[in-house]
């Protein structure tokens, strides 16, 4: 399966965007069911387009079944038709920022290639980087 690899260089979003972007994962991180860890999550995606889906973090009591906050993102949009991402935001409540999980960098960067990913915590610290840089030798349809 050759075909659909990952999107190349995404543009990078406007300051306005990112602050209305790193806006929504915070609402979104209200949202998180995180009865267990009591860690909770909030994402948002960015379309070329500039329409915005948000996610948070799903927890179970069979605690493996927990889906992260990206993943929701990714799977709410990529199952509405919506593709053609440029950049995630992932807001939680931590003393240090909290990059994307190893599984959802993988799930990222099938759907989403290179896109920006800005991390944010609630005092507002923010960091702004690459998938290619959290992910800099990933696995992909190109190996199958
Ligand atoms: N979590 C996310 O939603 N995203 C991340 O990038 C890291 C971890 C969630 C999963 C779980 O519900 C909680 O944070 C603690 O691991």
């Amino acid at each position: 399966m050759k075909e659909r690899p990952p999107a190349g260089h995404a543009r990078r979003p406007s300051p306005t965007q990112f602050t209305e972007l790193t806006r929504l994962a915070r609402e979104a991180r209200l949202r998180a069911h995180a009865p267990f860890s009591r860690f909770k999550v909030g994402a948002a995606l960015l379309t070329r387009s500039g329409e915005i889906v948000t996610g948070c973090n799903i927890e179970n009591a069979s605690y493996g079944l927990t889906l992260c906050a990206e993943r929701t993102a990714v799977f709410k949009a990529v199952s509405e038709g919506i593709r053609d991402f440029t950049a995630i935001a992932v807001v939680c409540d931590s003393t240090r920022l909290v990059p994307p999980c190893g599984a959802c960098r993988q799930i990222l960067w099938e759907f989403c290639g290179d896109i920006w990913v800005r991390l944010q915590d609630l005092k507002g610290r923010t960091k702004t980087l690459r998938m290619t840089t959290l992910l800099p030798l990933p696995f992909d349809a190109r190996h199958l």
